[in-house]
């Protein structure tokens, strides 16, 4: 307290004071307007702080006044130099044009790219759209009617386990069912059958829950592409062509699909699906003609039309053409894997 008295009472303190003030106003000032109400608080003629300083000098003793002097106009000048520059500044401003250097090198920003697994999907899509194939779309919370019962999947059966399963505890007390995340994509097959007469060609493209031990080719969560055509007469020829032309426009000319028999509760005879690929054979998904049971479940005559289904694993694609050797790459969104593609 006594130390900021002396110094208010200080004249050479107060020069210093003034000259801070002064230079911060100078400095904060933005319009023509403001810089002048600085010149007249801090070096007007008739009244101001430059003032209050001058009249500070008949107070000092006759030894101190030429030292007093000397800061008193070095202090001036240096004000006075700041406020011109400031008010030429001001009076003057550079145009926005004028304030870009155009001989400056350019910055490329990158406009940042769709996720591997998004791309995977919009060229699958155009390839099954190419053969007359729409789009359509199912929840991923399904009630056990969609996810089991419609495709023929008896409750005794051990891909209902609640361990093999995402059962939802809390939907199921408000929806008055068991709901769980869908545990593959061919609950849209029944969706689409309850509410479609035939003929019908469509894929669906979704995410599919499995409790699954998580390591390098193995997800929770993951996607595939399923396939449902029905009509009056289709054969397994046709599944067999569908699938090897698909596999040819996405993977190329020199491919080769192989079917092994199989069994799924919804499609009979059932087989697994394996492309050839730089001499490996790579499991792709399950196929087969849809079971009459499945048909008979959405009020379809098994006897009237028949039809084939297909479900593929999206990641397997894309890892294989990548060469990505980690499904978990696809989750982690590291900004250094995902620029790379
Ligand atoms: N839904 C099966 C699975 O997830 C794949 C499949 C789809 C099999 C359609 C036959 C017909 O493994």
């Amino acid at each position: 307290m006594t130390e900021w008295l002396n110094a208010m009472n200080d004249p050479f303190a107060e020069l210093q004071n003034y000259q801070q003030a002064a230079l911060a106003a100078i400095q904060n000032a933005d319009s023509e307007a403001t810089i002048e109400a600085v010149r007249i608080e801090f070096l007007g003629q008739k009244k101001g702080r430059l003032k209050n300083l001058q009249a500070l000098f008949g107070k000092l003793d006759k030894e101190q006044k030429p030292l007093f002097g000397k800061q008193f106009n070095e202090i001036k000048t240096l004000v006075s130099q700041r406020l011109e520059e400031k008010q030429a500044a001001l009076s003057s401003p550079v145009t926005a044009l004028e304030a870009i250097d155009i001989t400056l090198p350019g910055v490329a920003v990158s406009p940042g790219k769709r996720h591997p697994l998004t791309q995977t999907i919009e060229e699958f899509k155009d390839i099954v759209g190419r053969f007359g194939f729409s789009v359509v779309e199912g929840p991923e919370i399904e009630d056990e009617w969609h996810n089991f019962n419609a495709l023929n999947i008896p409750e005794s059966h051990p891909a209902r386990d609640p361990l093999e399963n995402f059962y939802l505890a809390a939907a199921e007390v408000s929806s008055g069912g068991p709901v769980l995340l869908r545990s593959q994509t061919s609950t849209v097959q029944i969706r689409i059958m309850e509410q479609t007469e035939p003929p019908i060609r469509i894929v669906s493209v979704g995410r599919v829950y499995r409790p699954d031990t998580i390591d390098a080719t193995h997800s929770c969560m993951f996607h595939q592409m399923e396939g449902l055509m029905i009509d009056t007469n289709v054969t397994m020829a046709q599944l067999k062509t569908v699938l090897s032309m698909f596999a040819r426009a996405y993977l190329g000319d020199g491919v080769e699909v192989r079917f092994r028999p199989s069994f799924f509760p919804f499609t009979e005879p059932s087989v697994e699906v394996d492309m050839l690929w730089d001499g490996n054979w790579l499991e792709i998904g399950g196929a087969g003609m849809v079971d009459p049971a499945v048909l008979e479940a959405v009020g379809y005559d098994p006897e009237q039309v028949t039809g084939f289904a297909f479900g593929l694993g999206i990641e397997r694609f894309c890892m294989k053409r990548h060469e990505i050797n980690d499904i978990r790459r696809f989750y982690e969104n590291d900004i250094r894997f995902l620029r790379q593609f």
